[in-house]
């Protein structure tokens, strides 16, 4: 019974992704270059930085700046409200299929701890506030 849990939870999430798109098309044609901070991570954060470096930053940048393998962070698509902290922890474990733009699909990651995804989340949240995104 439990194994349809995660199946529920990836359709509803892809579900709700459907109805985003129509969002990001107008998100996107406002959207701003992003802007990355070279500001000095506060040390509440360093834990969520090392974890991203190793994790996430292959495809989404150091600074979530983004790559050609993955979007930047710095984004209003997201901001919290756009993209709670709770697809922060799914989308790794889950993986995500290519929705918002033409990366490819993300694949689940393996080997990071939801302590990890916590800090990672904590990071994330700190670089798009230094960018006016929150
Ligand atoms: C192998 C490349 C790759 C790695 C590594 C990767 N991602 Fe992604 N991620 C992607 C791509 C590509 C997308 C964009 C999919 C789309 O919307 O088109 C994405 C999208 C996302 C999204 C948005 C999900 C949504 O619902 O729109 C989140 C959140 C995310 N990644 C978090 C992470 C975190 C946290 C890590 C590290 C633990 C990580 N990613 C590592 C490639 C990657």
């Amino acid at each position: 019974m439990t194994g349809w849990i995660p199946i529920a939870l990836w359709a509803s999430l892809w579900f709700l992704n459907i109805s985003d798109s129509f969002m990001s098309a107008a998100l996107a044609a406002s959207a701003t270059p992003p802007a990355s901070t070279t500001a000095q991570v506060p040390n509440e954060y360093t834990k969520g930085e090392a974890a991203f470096n190793r994790y996430c930053a292959a495809c989404h940048g150091k600074v979530a700046a983004g790559t050609d393998h993955g979007p930047t962070f710095i984004h209003r698509i997201y901001e919290p409200n756009h993209h709670g902290d709770q697809s922060f922890l799914l989308a790794p474990r889950m993986g995500v299929r290519a929705h918002h733009w033409n990366y490819g699909d993300m694949p689940k990651i393996e080997g990071v701890s939801d302590e990890d995804l916590k800090q990672i989340v904590g990071y994330i949240r700190w670089l798009q506030r230094q960018a006016g995104i929150n």
